[in-house]
C-alpha cells in the first residue's frame, strides 16, 4: 500500500500560498481544507483560491470539504483540477451519486467521518469510494491533539478493505505528528494529514521524509 503525506496548509502563511506549497515539493499531495463557517465553525478559502493555486503549482491537490451541500458544490473542485476530492458523510444527501460525478470527472472520491460518525454504515459501499478519511480530531481546525478514541475505527475501516481486496486509501487528518503517526499506520492508514508537524518544522520537507518513514515502518494491513 502507498504511504502518501499530505501536508495541510491551513495554518501556514496563506497570503503566500503557492510559497507554502513550494516548501513542501517532498509531499505527495497538497491538503486543501475548504470550510464554509456552517458545517464548521471556521472560514478559509474556496474555489477561486484554488483554482489560481492549482494553476501555479504541479503539486497534486488533496481537497477536503468541510461544507454544507457538497453534492452541490464538491464537483466544481474535480472540474477545476483536483486530484483528490473529499466529503463530508454527514453533510451530503447521496454520497454515492457524488462519489459517482466526482470519479466521472476523473479526481478520485473520498468520504469523510469525523470522530463519532461510524463507518459501518459505508461498509457495503467502499467500492464506490478511493479513500476513505478518518477524522483523528473535530474538523474545523488546525492544531488540536490526536483523538486515539478513532484508532478502533481505522482498524475496522481497514480490515474491511483488506476482506474486499481493493485498493482504497484510509486516510487520517487531525494531530499527525512523529508522536502519533506510527498508531495510526499501525491502525492501517495509508494517508497521513499534517498541517502544524509539517509546518512548524524548520525543514518542512526533512519532516514530511521523516513522518513517511515513520508511517512505512509502523503500516499494518
Ligand atoms: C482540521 C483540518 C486539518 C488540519 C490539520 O479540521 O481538516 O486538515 O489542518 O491540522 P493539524 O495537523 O495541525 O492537526
Ligand atoms: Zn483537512
Amino acid at each position: 500500500m502507498a504511504i502518501l503525506i499530505s501536508p495541510s496548509v491551513l495554518n501556514s502563511d496563506l497570503s503566500n500560498l503557492t510559497g507554502e506549497v513550494a516548501r513542501i515539493s517532498a509531499a505527495d499531495y497538497v491538503h486543501l481544507d475548504v470550510m464554509d463557517n456552517h458545517f464548521v465553525p471556521n472560514l478559509t478559502f474556496g474555489l477561486p483560491v484554488i483554482e489560481r493555486l492549482l494553476a501555479a503549482t504541479d503539486m497534486p491537490a488533496d481537497v477536503h470539504l468541510m461544507i454544507e451541500d457538497p453534492d452541490t458544490w464538491a464537483p466544481a473542485f474535480a472540474e477545476a483540477g483536483a486530484k483528490l476530492v473529499t466529503f463530508h458523510a454527514e453533510a451530503s444527501t447521496s454520497p454515492v451519486r457524488l462519489a459517482r460525478e466526482l470519479r466521472k470527472l476523473g479526481a478520485r472520491a473520498a468520504i469523510a467521518l469525523k470522530p463519532a460518525t461510524a463507518v459501518e454504515p459505508f461498509l457495503d459501499l467502499l467500492s464506490e469510494f478511493d479513500m476513505v478519511l478518518v477524522m483523528t480530531v473535530e474538523p474545523g481546525f488546525g492544531g488540536q491533539s490526536f483523538i486515539d478514541g478513532t484508532l478502533p475505527k481505522i482498524r475496522r475501516t481497514r480490515d474491511a478493505i483488506t476482506a474486499l481486496g481493493a485498493d482504497i486509501w484510509v486516510q487520517v487528518d487531525g494531530g499527525v505528528s512523529r508522536a502519533t503517526i506510527e498508531r495510526a499506520a499501525g491502525a492501517g492508514a495509508n494517508m497521513f494529514v499534517a498541517g502544524s508537524a509539517v509546518y512548524i518544522a524548520e525543514d518542512p520537507n526533512a519532516e514530511i521524509s521523516a513522518l513517511r518513514e515513520l508511517a512505512r515502518a509502523a503500516y499494518k494491513d
